[in-house]
C-alpha cells in the first residue's frame, strides 16, 4: 500500500465524514492552497469556483492575514472571554467602519452555527413572550439546534429526526421567482412572498423575529426583487417583529457591497456573519445587535457564552481581512470581474439546455441544473440529497477531473469564486465547466426555451 493511501484509510476509519454515510467516503487529498488555486498529492491544481463552502473570499497565503495570526500566537494565543484584550478591542474597531450604522454591539464566537445560536437566545430573551422565529424553506442556517431549526433544506429533516431541533420556528414561502411557490410573475406578482409574511404574523401570533439570508445562500443564490427586502422591513416595523439578516455566506463583499442589505438599504436588528469575516482564515462567528437590544441587557443577564468566545487567535483575522477587502475593493477588480462573470455564465446559459436558470448578483451565481428547460423538470429534488448520487454531484466530479472545484447542491452549481479571481481565471472555469456540463445536457430534453435570466430582469426593474 503506498504511504498516501494508508494516510487516507487511517484518516476515514478514524474521523466522521461531513454530512453523509461514512461508507465510500473517500476524501480528496488537498496538500497546498495559494491564491485561488489548491493542489491535491499529485501537484494537480485546481481553480476554486466556489471560495471552499463560500468562505475563502480573499484566496488562500494571504500574508498580511497570517502575519497577523502569528503575531498574536506569540503574544497570547488564548484568555478566557471575561477578560478584556487588545485582539478584541482591535477586531471591534475594524468592524465598526463596516457594520451598518444602528448596528454596534458584538457577540463573538467560532462559527456561523453559534451566530445563530446567539441570535436565538438574545432575540427571545428581547422579545419575551413571544418567541417564535419565521424563516424560509430555501435557507440553511447551521448545524447546531437553533441553526438546525431556522433551516429550510433537507438538513432540518435529519437533524429533527435525531430530535435536534427547538420549537416554534415556521417557515414562509421562498422569493423564488424562477418557481414562484403562489405561480405569480415578477413584477405583477405584488411581492405575495412578503406580504404573506404579513399574514403569517398576524395569523401566527407570539412571533418574535423573521430571519432572512438577503441573498439565498446554498439553497440557490436567490436575489430578491428590488421590493422585497424594504417591504419585509416595512411589515416587521409595523407588527413589532425583529428582522435578523444571517449574512454568513451572503456578507463581505459577496454580492458587491460589504453586506447583501445594503443593496436594498436595508437595516435589520441582528446581523449574523462569519466565513468572510477573517477570508476563513480563522474561525469566526459574529452576533450583531443594534443599541436598543443592547440597552435591553443592561439590566438582563446575557446567558450565552463559550470557552472560545472572542477568541484572541481567530479574532486577530478580523482587522487585517477588513483592511484587505478595503484595498481589494479600491483596485475596482472584484467589481469588473463580477460583471465579467455575469456576461461569461450567461453565455453558458445560452449553450447548455440542461441550464433552467442563470442567477446571482457579485460573486454570488446559481446555475439551476433542469432536466427540461421548458416544463423546469428537474433532475434532482430536496429529497435525493444525501440518499444518491446527483446530477449536480456528476457535473462537479467531472469539472474536478477537468481541475475545477464547484460546489454542488441538489438543483444548483454553486459559482462563488474568491473575491480576488481576475477575468483570465473566470475564463478558464468557465471553460472546464462548460466541458463538465455536456454532462447533464446529453440527459436533458431539448427543447426551444432560452433560458431565463430572472437576475438580469430584475436588474432592470430595481437598482441594483
Ligand atoms: C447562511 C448561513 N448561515 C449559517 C451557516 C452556518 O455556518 P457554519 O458552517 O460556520 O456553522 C451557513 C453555512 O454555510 C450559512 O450559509
Amino acid at each position: 500500500m503506498t504511504e498516501a493511501k494508508e494516510r487516507l484509510e487511517a484518516l476515514t476509519k478514524h474521523t466522521y465524514g461531513v454530512w453523509r454515510a461514512q461508507r465510500g467516503w473517500q476524501p480528496l487529498f488537498i496538500k497546498d492552497a495559494e491564491g485561488v488555486y489548491m493542489y491535491d498529492e499529485n501537484d494537480k491544481r485546481y481553480l476554486d469556483f466556489s471560495s471552499q463552502l463560500m468562505c475563502s473570499n480573499l484566496g488562500h497565503k494571504n500574508k498580511a492575514i497570517i502575519e497577523a495570526i502569528v503575531k498574536q500566537a506569540e503574544k497570547m494565543s488564548y484568555i478566557a472571554p471575561a477578560f478584556a484584550q487588545e485582539a478584541t478591542v482591535n477586531a471591534v474597531e475594524a468592524l465598526l467602519t463596516v457594520i451598518p450604522a444602528g448596528l454596534d454591539k458584538f457577540f463573538f464566537s467560532t462559527s456561523g452555527s453559534e451566530a445563530n445560536e446567539a441570535a436565538l437566545k438574545i432575540l427571545r430573551q428581547y422579545m419575551a413572550p413571544n418567541y417564535k422565529v419565521i424563516s424560509r424553506y430555501h435557507s440553511y442556517h447551521g448545524t447546531t439546534a437553533a441553526g438546525s431549526s431556522f433551516t429550510g433544506d433537507s438538513r432540518r429533516w435529519y437533524a429533527e429526526r435525531a430530535r435536534c431541533t427547538i420549537e416554534g420556528v415556521c417557515f414562509a414561502p421562498d422569493v423564488y421567482c424562477y418557481r414562484c411557490p403562489f405561480s405569480l410573475n415578477y413584477p405583477d406578482c405584488n411581492i405575495q412572498c412578503a406580504e404573506y409574511v404579513d399574514y403569517m404574523i398576524k395569523e401566527e401570533g407570539n412571533v418574535a423575529a423573521v430571519l432572512v439570508e438577503p441573498v439565498v445562500g446554498t439553497n440557490g443564490r436567490i436575489v430578491p426583487p428590488p421590493e422585497y427586502l424594504p417591504r419585509l422591513r416595512k411589515i416587521c416595523d409595523e407588527n413589532g417583529v425583529l428582522l435578523v439578516a444571517d449574512e454568513v455566506m451572503s456578507g463581505w463583499h459577496r454580492t458587491g457591497p460589504v453586506w447583501a442589505v445594503q443593496n436594498w438599504n436595508v437595516i435589520p436588528d441582528i446581523l449574523i456573519t462569519a466565513k468572510g469575516c477573517t477570508g476563513a482564515y480563522t474561525p469566526v462567528g459574529l452576533t450583531v445587535t443594534t443599541r436598543k437590544i443592547a440597552d435591553y441587557f443592561e439590566e438582563e443577564i446575557f446567558v450565552h457564552g463559550h470557552t472560545y468566545s472572542f477568541h484572541p487567535l481567530a479574532l486577530s483575522a478580523i482587522p487585517p481581512a477588513v483592511a484587505e477587502y478595503k484595498k481589494l475593493m479600491a483596485t475596482g477588480l472584484p467589481q469588473r470581474v463580477s460583471k465579467y462573470l455575469e456576461k461569461r455564465l450567461y453565455e453558458l446559459e445560452d449553450r447548455h439546455q440542461c441550464i433552467g436558470d442563470a442567477r446571482g448578483i457579485g460573486h454570488f451565481w446559481a446555475l439551476e441544473i433542469v432536466k427540461n428547460r421548458k416544463t423546469k423538470e428537474p433532475f434532482n429534488t430536496k429529497a435525493d440529497k444525501f440518499r444518491k448520487v446527483l446530477m449536480t454531484d456528476r457535473i462537479a466530479a467531472e469539472a474536478m477531473k477537468l481541475g475545477l472545484y464547484v460546489a454542488p447542491w441538489y438543483d444548483t452549481l454553486v459559482i462563488a469564486p474568491p473575491l480576488v479571481i481576475t477575468e483570465e481565471q473566470i475564463d478558464e472555469g468557465i471553460e472546464k465547466l462548460d466541458k463538465a456540463l455536456e454532462i447533464a445536457d446529453r440527459e436533458a430534453v431539448h427543447t426551444d426555451t432560452p433560458g431565463t435570466r430572472s437576475a438580469e430582469a430584475f436588474n432592470k426593474a430595481g437598482k441594483i
